[in-house]
Formats: C-alpha cells, structure tokens, sequence
C-alpha cells in the first residue's frame, strides 16, 4: 500500500465527546473522514466548521442508530460506494447507565448490550470485507475501565459490554492479522466530555482524588492515541488494550 493513499475513516458517536476529538483528529491529517451519529441536529451545527473538508468531499456527516444493524450495513455501503475504501473503523459510539444491580430491567440491558457490543461486532463484521480485500486495515473499539475494573458507578450491563468489546478486540485481531489488518482497544476513564457537565463538582473533586495524576483527561489526549494506532506506523499493535486513565488503573 502506497504512502500516497488517502485513508477514509467512519468514526461512530461523533457528534461530540470523543468521537468528534478522534474525527477532527482524523480529519486535520488529511484522511477522509465520516461522522456518524444518532442525533442529525449535532452532526449538522458539526458540519458547519468543517464545510471546507465537505466542499472538497473529505467529510460526511451521517445519522444513524449503531444498535440498527441493518441501517449500519447501510450507511457502510453508502460510504465505500463514495469513497470506494474504509481503512480505519473507530468503534466509540455508546452508552452509559449507573443502574445497580438490582434494578437493571432486560430492556436497558438489551439496549445496553446492542448499542456498545453488538455494533462493534456487527460494523466490524461488515468493514472487514473492504479491509481484507485492501489487506490493510485499522480497527479500534472504544473500551473503557469499567470492562477492567467493574467500577460501582458504572452499571454492571455497561461493564459487560465494555469487557465482551475486549473479548471481541482479541478474536478480530487473530483472525485479521494476516490481512494487516490491526485490532486493537482503547480504555479511558474519566475523560472530559458533556457528560462530565453534569457532575456535581463535590462529586468530581472525589473522583480527582481517585486519579493518581491529579486531573481528568482531555478528549484530544485520546484522540492523539488512536491517531498512532490508526497510522502506518501503527502496524506492528494488534490485540492490545491501551490503558488511558491518568493511572487509576494499574495493571
Ligand atoms: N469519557 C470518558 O471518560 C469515557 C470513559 C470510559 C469509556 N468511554 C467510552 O468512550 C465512548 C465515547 O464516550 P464519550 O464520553 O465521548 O460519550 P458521549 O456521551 O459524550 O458521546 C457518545 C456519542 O455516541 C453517540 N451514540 C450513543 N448511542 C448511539 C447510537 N445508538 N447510535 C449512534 N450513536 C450513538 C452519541 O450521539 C455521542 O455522539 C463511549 O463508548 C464510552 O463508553 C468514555
């Protein structure tokens, strides 16, 4: 694969938080870069800063529900008939609850579990067509602590799902190596995004206190480490979960 390719990413949750740091992170090195996200409101005031890159046909905003499989497939063939590749996938759209144990219904469960593990295995399964045919390719599922740890403020159907994406982490990178193409996780913790607004600041000088480095992270911090995973040089990474968390977990 020549130096002179331009890579085409599709990013999910990228209306805001991190997702939105990874795309534009994306984007300002120069791959094509497709937003996709729930909300069309978001993905259109986004769509406002960026409307050179979509004047030179470098960035689509799209919504879409990850937890519809069959739109997904969708909006992923609408890309490569567009763009004619997808090298990178960034698997981060998700949801959180805080529901304890005994008040989790099958219903959020189910929601839970279709929104952030289900749409790993079924966009990556759909993605790896293209990559296996490019034999290079570049996948990252955006885990988090709460799949290590199992933290009390998560609950445990969001814990399972972020633990069963470093599962599916581990058997896409064994079965997609010899394609070059590279799997692997990356696990934050208490990263700035709007969801952070709404802690109270008692609660989040607590949390602080829990975090050896003394602060929270930026979404841009996670954003520079995809950036390396996602890159040529990043060929040698596969199977791994990448820890970014400020230290709160040692392992
Ligand atoms: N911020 C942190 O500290 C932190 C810590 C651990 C893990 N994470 C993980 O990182 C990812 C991003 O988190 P964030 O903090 O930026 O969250 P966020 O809530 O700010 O953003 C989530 C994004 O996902 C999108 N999304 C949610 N459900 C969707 C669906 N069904 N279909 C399409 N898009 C959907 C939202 O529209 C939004 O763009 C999540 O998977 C989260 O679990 C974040």
């Amino acid at each position: 694969m020549g130096n002179n390719v331009q890579r085409v990413a599709v990013v999910t949750g990228a209306s805001q938080g991190l997702g939105k740091a990874i795309a534009e992170k994306l984007l300002s090195e120069g791959k094509k870069v497709a937003f996709l996200s729930r909300s069309q409101r978001k993905l259109d005031e986004l769509k406002e800063n960026h409307l050179e890159q979509v004047s030179r046909d470098e960035a689509v905003f799209m919504a879409v529900d990850v937890s519809d499989h069959q739109a997904m497939k969708q909006v992923i063939h609408s890309i490569l008939s567009k763009w004619g590749r997808i090298d990178i996938l960034v698997n981060n759209a998700g949801i959180r609850t805080q529901t304890v144990i005994e008040d989790i219904t099958l219903e959020e469960w189910d929601q839970i579990m279709s929104t952030n593990l289900a749409s790993t295995f079924f966009v990556s399964q759909t993605v790896m067509h293209a990559m296996k045919e490019q034999k290079w390719g570049r996948i990252i599922n955006m885990s988090s602590i709460g799949g290590q740890d199992g933290p009390l403020t998560s609950s445990a159907a969001y814990c399972a799902s972020k633990a069963g994406q470093l599962a599916l982490t581990k058997v896409f990178a064994r079965s997609l190596a010899s394609y070059g193409i590279t799997v692997n996780a990356v696990s934050p913790a208490a990263v700035r995004t709007p969801e952070m607004d709404n802690v109270p600041p008692d609660k989040l000088e607590k949390m602080v206190e829990t975090i050896p480095l003394g602060r929270v992270g930026e979404a841009e911090e996670v954003a520079d480490l995809v950036s390396y995973l996602v890159s040529d040089n990043g060929g040698f990474v596969t199977g791994a979960t990448f820890d970014i968390n400020g230290g709160r977990l040692m392992r």
